[in-house]
């Protein structure tokens, strides 16, 4: 666990030290970039902090500069938790609270003080990145799940068609995905599916479309998990208008617990549908340089654009120690904690090659099996073997 102080009280840094103990890791920002507008100072500080899941905005930076930091981590950070270190006045507290800080606490405060505010503050960022936060997101309808990448090749459609499968097994008939990859998409392959009719044929008929045209549209899988396709020609796939694949989409998180949404590279017309109409976001960083230098972009971009809200599942795939870049670089690099790490294993390529995807298949022991159940985990309870059944099984229970 770490924590970030900003602050330029380079003593009070030493206070929260002896205070936490030393199992916590105290780390002090740039006292340079503190002063600067929060709204640009957040990407940097926590670019060179990116562990950091709980934020001391003060003491010594000023009531209203502390307050700017605190509205706009709940921008673009809400995964962090905050606390501020300034004098509390009424008003102070108010719009606090309003900017979802934690704590406020006195730049005086004692050793015990300053612990107890820093656990409760670690318990709200371990919550707030855990599965009670989407599980209170459930109770509001359904989780649609866009998964994202700026590059082609990354392994967005094995982690979505994974994803998917891993949902049906704990929620059989309530899961669909969604194949966005209009032009190329590849879903049918990966899922060893025979679609009869596409996204395309749901985009012509949006207008007249309900849950019963819908349905016919869909193609089962025999694990119970709904697919809508892309088309098989890439001309159909263009005319699909952005319109109606948000309208499309409405429909069928509409009629499902689950939606996977695979997306194509970057973030074009049809993948900012998705993304609107996402409760997470699924984002994927490949092992490489320019994967890791566009991963970096494509989070800055989604800030700018204010897609801010849904929480994001950073998944590293296709990892490989062999590469020349190690986990802790690249997570300071995107500023973000990496959540899953996905190895990179021949099993992968064969799996889509063979239709199945890993966590349709019996090996539970795998490292690259394990990775996929632990994000599927993010979205639902497993499970208590954490293992996913067969197929075999799944069908009995039908
Ligand atoms: N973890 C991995 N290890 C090895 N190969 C992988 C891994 N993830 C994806 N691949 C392979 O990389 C290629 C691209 O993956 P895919 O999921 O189709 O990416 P995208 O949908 O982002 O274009 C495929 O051949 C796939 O089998
Ligand atoms: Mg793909």
């Amino acid at each position: 666990m770490s924590v970030l102080l900003l602050t330029p009280d380079e003593g009070f840094g030493t206070r929260v030290r002896s205070a936490l103990g030393p199992d916590t890791t105290v780390e002090l920002a740039d006292a340079d970039v503190i002063d600067e507008d929060p709204r640009f100072a957040i990407p940097t500080i926590m670019t060179q902090h990116a562990s950091a899941q709980v934020v001391v905005v003060g003491p010594d930076i000023g009531v209203q500069h502390a307050l700017d930091y605190a509205h706009e981590f709940d921008l673009q950070r809400p995964d962090v938790s905050v606390i501020l270190c300034v004098p509390a006045s009424a008003d102070v507290l108010s719009e606090a609270l309003h900017a979802g800080v934690r704590d406020v606490v006195d730049p005086l405060a004692g050793d015990e003080r300053i612990l107890e505010a820093y656990k409760r503050a670690t318990e709200a960022a371990a919550r707030a990145r855990s599965k009670s936060t989407v599980e209170e997101r459930n109770d509001r309808g359904s989780t649609v799940i866009a998964v994202a990448s700026p590059k082609g090749g990354s392994g967005k459609t094995t982690i979505a068609t994974n994803l998917a499968v891993g949902l049906a097994a704990a929620a059989p008939g309530q899961v669909a995905i969604v194949d966005l990859d209009l032009q190329f998409g590849d879903v049918a392959t990966a899922l060893q599916l025979m679609p009869e009719h596409s996204i395309a044929d749901a985009a012509r008929t949006v207008a007249s479309l309900d849950a019963m045209s819908l349905k016919v549209l869909l193609t089962h899988h025999p694990i119970d998990l709904y697919a809508l396709c892309a088309p098989d020609s890439p001309a159909d796939g263009e005319r699909i208008t952005a319109a109606q694949t948000a309208e499309v989409l409405r429909l069928v998180q509409r009629e499902f617990r689950y939606v996977v949404i695979d997306t194509t590279a970057g973030l074009g017309e049809q993948t900012l549908v998705a993304l609107e109409a996402a409760t997470d976001f699924v984002l994927i960083c490949a092992m490489d340089v320019p994967g890791v230098r566009s991963f970096r972009t494509t989070l800055i971009t989604l800030d700018e654009i204010g897609l801010t809200a849904a929480p994001r599942h950073i998944v590293l795939t296709r990892a490989d120690a062999r590469v020349g870049l190690n986990v802790e670089d690249i997570e300071r690099t995107i500023g973000r904690p990496i959540d899953v790490t996905v190895p990179s294993t021949r099993a992968v390529p064969l799996s889509m090659n063979q239709g199945m995807p890993i966590l349709q298949t019996e090996q539970r022991r795998s490292a690259v099996h394990q990775a996929l159940t632990r994000l599927t985990g993010r979205f639902v309870d497993l499970p208590s073997s954490g293992a996913i059944a067969q197929p075999r099984r799944w069908r009995r229970r039908r």
